[in-house]
């Protein structure tokens, strides 16, 4: 149970925020001052603290302050009145996890604390790995030990012992070519070859040729025989990525090898039989690839007979301070270096950026960081600036900003936009402040149900206000 020290000098507030907090499974520890609060601090395992900024004697500063110098860890969530947000983001740059104004809703108040403590636990995972403390989570050369990534991990091991296909799908950057890998290597399959082909680097007709082979003579160019790629798997893996992209004729001529496993070199007239395990990867949505007629529904069905969808790393957020010292030490050792650590704070900064180029992005990033870095630990100076940048602002921040009681901020001149409902033109101010909105912001924004806030977003984008960029849970809407 996560324990919270509550610290304000009005105890009728206390006593209203133990009673909340208690009811969501908190263990609560209250104290009217600061002073006492630190001797708490002293003789306690604290999870968390929520402490008000002005109060008589030692204010919530100069608590902040000596608190860090003892627990550095330990993280710190200030409530403060409106007029005191300047103070409240001074504390954030001294060291709180986060500030909160009163008066707040009961959920705000949760969810900044649930993320607090889970911050803090991040932090302390991220002591142990500096330390080398932690076992390693490693399936392969794939590492993460996220519920999903688990999940994953347990249908590889079941699903490379049959020959049954496999689709991948996942963002870009997701890992879906190392968990391609994974299934062959953990197969009977592994001491035959781990074929791979790309069906978006090659226009249609070369690319049947790279598949099923060509005879000497079959088109202007084919000046020898060539096996292709199925020939070329056979007893091992044949790797089709990105499959999405395939036209509809050579995704007939796939089916048909498919469920033969017989086929002719381009230009030839001998059929030919191969045993080639398959897996397929795609970044698109592949049932909504279907549900539009781009792709064939029973291709589709062939290809997916066990389905791995690989969540994007934002929704796996506990993977990333592995996933950070996993390429610290990749790095490291591939430029004959000493492994360094990261400092919290770059951690922290890593933990809440979206990653849209998934942990691609982050491998890059860390690549990078080691180069730049001067002393023994990444330091946040040496992550690039998308880092600090486009992180959107959470519920708190927003409700406690600009907007705070207001239900809407239309006051500022954005308008007027017509036949729109508030819901929608609070989504397009805030696409104004922040470039754009997701799904999930905009069910945050407006608190309203997931089917609903589609159904808003598409109506803006019918309307043609907003524009539709990416797929899936990582799309994004902006002006258009
Ligand atoms: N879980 C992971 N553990 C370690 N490394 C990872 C993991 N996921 C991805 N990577 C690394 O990130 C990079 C991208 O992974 P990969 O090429 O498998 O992604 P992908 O999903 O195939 O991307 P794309 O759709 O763009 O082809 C690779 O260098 C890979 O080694
Ligand atoms: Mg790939």
């Amino acid at each position: 149970m996560d324990t919270i020290l509550i610290i304000d000098d009005e105890k009728n507030y206390l006593l209203v925020l133990e009673a909340l907090l208690v009811d969501s499974g908190y263990e609560v520890i209250t104290s009217d001052s600061a002073s006492k609060a630190l001797e708490i601090a002293a003789t306690h395992d604290l999870d968390l603290v929520i402490t008000d900024m002005k109060m008589p004697g030692m204010d919530g500063m100069e608590f902040l302050a000596q608190l860090r110098s003892r627990e550095p860890d330990l993280p710190v969530i200030m409530m403060t009145a409106y007029a005191t947000v300047e103070k409240a983001v001074e504390a954030m740059k001294r060291g709180a996890f986060d500030y909160i104004t009163k008066p707040f809703k009961n959920e705000e108040l949760k969810l900044t604390i649930r993320k607090a403590i889970e911050m803090h636990r991040l932090m302390q995972e991220n002591r142990l790995l500096s330390e080398q403390l932690q076992e390693r989570f490693q399936f392969g050369n794939i590492v993460g030990k996220s519920k999903a990534m688990r999940n994953v991990y347990e249908v590889i091991e079941k699903v490379a012992q049959t020959r049954a296909s496999v689709l991948i799908t996942g963002e870009s950057g997701t890992g879906k070519e190392l968990i391609a890998k994974a299934i062959h290597f953990n197969s009977p399959r592994r001491d035959k070859r781990f074929i791979s082909v790309s069906c978006s680097a090659l226009p249609e007709s070369l690319l049947e040729s790279e598949l099923f082979g060509h005879e000497r003579g079959a088109f202007t160019g084919a000046v020898t025989q060539r096996k292709g790629r199925f020939e070329l798997a056979h007893g091992g893996t044949l790797f089709l990525d990105e499959v999405g992209e395939m036209s509809p004729a050579l995704q007939v001529k796939l089916l048909r090898v498919l469920q033969e496993m017989r086929f002719e070199r381009v230009g030839g007239n001998v059929t030919l039989q191969v045993d080639a395990r398959l897996v397929a990867a795609s970044n698109r949505d592949l049932h909504r690839e279907v549900e539009i007629g781009r792709f064939r529904e029973d291709l589709y069905y062939r290809l997916k007979v066990v389905q791995i969808k690989v969540p994007p790393l934002r929704e796996r957020r506990d993977d990333i301070p592995l996933l950070v010292h996993h390429f610290l030490e990749k790095v490291a050792e591939a430029n004959g270096m000493e492994v360094k650590g990261v400092s919290q704070d770059a951690l922290k900064h890593m933990y809440q950026y979206d990653w849209v180029g998934n942990v691609r992005e982050l491998e890059n990033v860390i690549e990078r960081a080691v180069i730049l870095c001067d002393g023994d630990e990444i330091r946040p100076q040496d992550l690039p600036e998308e880092l600090f940048q486009t992180r959107l602002p959470d519920i708190s921040e927003k409700t406690t900003a600009s907007e705070s009681n207001s239900d809407l901020a239309e006051d500022d001149g954005l308008l007027p936009y017509f036949g729109l409902n508030k819901r929608q033109v609070k989504a397009i101010n805030f696409i104004k402040k922040n470039g754009y909105i997701t799904n999930d912001y905009y069910i945050k924004i407006n608190q309203i149900s997931d089917r609903h806030a589609r159904r808003d977003l598409s109506e803006l984008v019918n309307m043609d206000l907003v524009a539709r960029i990416g797929k899936g849970r990582s799309t994004r809407y902006v002006l258009k």
